[in-house]
């Protein structure tokens, strides 16, 4: 059996999975990346951990600052875990409505961030799902003035920071190996598009056939197409708008509906024994559709965002 001297040599390397049940009828494979394995249960531990360190080693983040950050909880958890870890004051805007919310806000807490809620009154609907792009501005202004006025806070900006995009290209590189570079599609929900930015760059450096298809919620306002230009300021653009205009590397962006990915979500508990979270199902109802049209035995990637245990309550698709 392994051991480690700290929690966190626990983050990353996590098993490629291959579905067997809710693939039936299909000639191609879907393989999953189990992220949910993480520490705290979600991709964004690998995201949290070198956003972190690597602004310690630029000098931003210092002993006696406080991180801030607004997410819809996989971050401002992951954050919550490293950040206190490491001896800093995390103070996370969570910005899921409802009960979900909720219960995101108790996940951080225990790991010892102070959270602040905030409800955008127009996502109130979570029925139509919830692109992170946008329910989470309301906390980035909120972390944007708090940075300008006081000199010891660092704000992760994950919307925009390089070091996300750096984090997801280790997970691309454990794809690469884990399948011998034979990888026909991936596909990942968008939330900062970090998962898909990273792990996308990496494949199609490999193979510049490999599709990369993206992930996104009905109650997205916004519209996300290759090609096309993305709303850029200073608390929303960021990775998304370079993603999308980055030749040849996003081939296309699919809705997928909070029925379909809830459906499959408890398909993936029941059918499959994976344990992950609502994006996840979302992720797996877009590689069904690119498999079908795929021949016997080649593959299709994707990511288990997020753990199950956070949509015990209620489930909805929010990236
Ligand atoms: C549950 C869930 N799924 C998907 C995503 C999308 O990940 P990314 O921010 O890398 O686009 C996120 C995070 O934003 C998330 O929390």
């Amino acid at each position: 059996m392994k051991t480690v001297d700290s929690v966190l040599q626990l983050i990353g390397n996590t098993p490629l999975v291959k579905l067997n049940k809710v693939t039936s009828g299909l000639e191609a494979e879907i393989w999953v990346k189990s992220e949910y394995l993480n520490p705290t249960g979600s991709i964004k531990d690998r995201v949290a951990l070198r956003m972190i360190e690597d602004a310690e080693r630029l000098g931003q983040l210092k002993p006696g600052y406080t991180i801030l950050e607004s997410s819809t909880g996989n971050t401002g958890t992951s954050l919550s875990f490293i950040g206190t870890l490491k001896g800093y004051k995390v103070v996370i805007y969570e910005t899921t409505p409802g009960k979900m919310g909720q219960e995101k806000k108790n996940l951080m807490m225990g790991y010892g961030a102070e959270v602040r809620t905030i409800s955008p009154a127009e996502y109130e609907d979570l029925r139509r799902g919830v692109p992170g792009a946008e329910i989470e501005l309301p906390g980035r202004r909120i972390c944007l003035a708090l940075e300008k006025k006081n000199s010891d806070v660092w704000w992760a900006r994950q919307f925009a920071n390089p070091s996300n995009v750096e984090a997801q290209r280790d997970t691309g590189r454990e794809i690469l190996g884990q399948t011998g570079g034979e990888v026909e599609a991936f596909v990942a929900s968008i939330g900062t598009g970090g998962t898909l930015m990273g792990v996308a760059e990496v494949l199609k450096e490999k193979n510049s056939k490999t599709r990369v298809v993206g992930a996104i919620p009905p109650g997205s306002k916004k519209e996300m197409k290759p090609g096309r230009p993305y709303p850029v300021s200073e608390i929303e653009g960021g990775i998304i708008a370079e993603m999308l205009m980055k030749p040849g590397l996003i081939d296309e962006v699919v809705t997928i509906t909070d029925e379909e990915a809830v459906e499959m979500t408890e398909r993936l508990w029941r059918e499959e024994g994976v344990f992950a979270g609502v994006s996840s199902g979302a992720n797996v109802v877009a590689a069904i559709r690119i498999a079908e049209e795929l021949d016997r035995g080649q593959r299709v990637v994707t990511v288990m965002h997020d753990s199950g245990d956070r949509y015990l309550t209620t489930k909805h698709y929010v990236t």
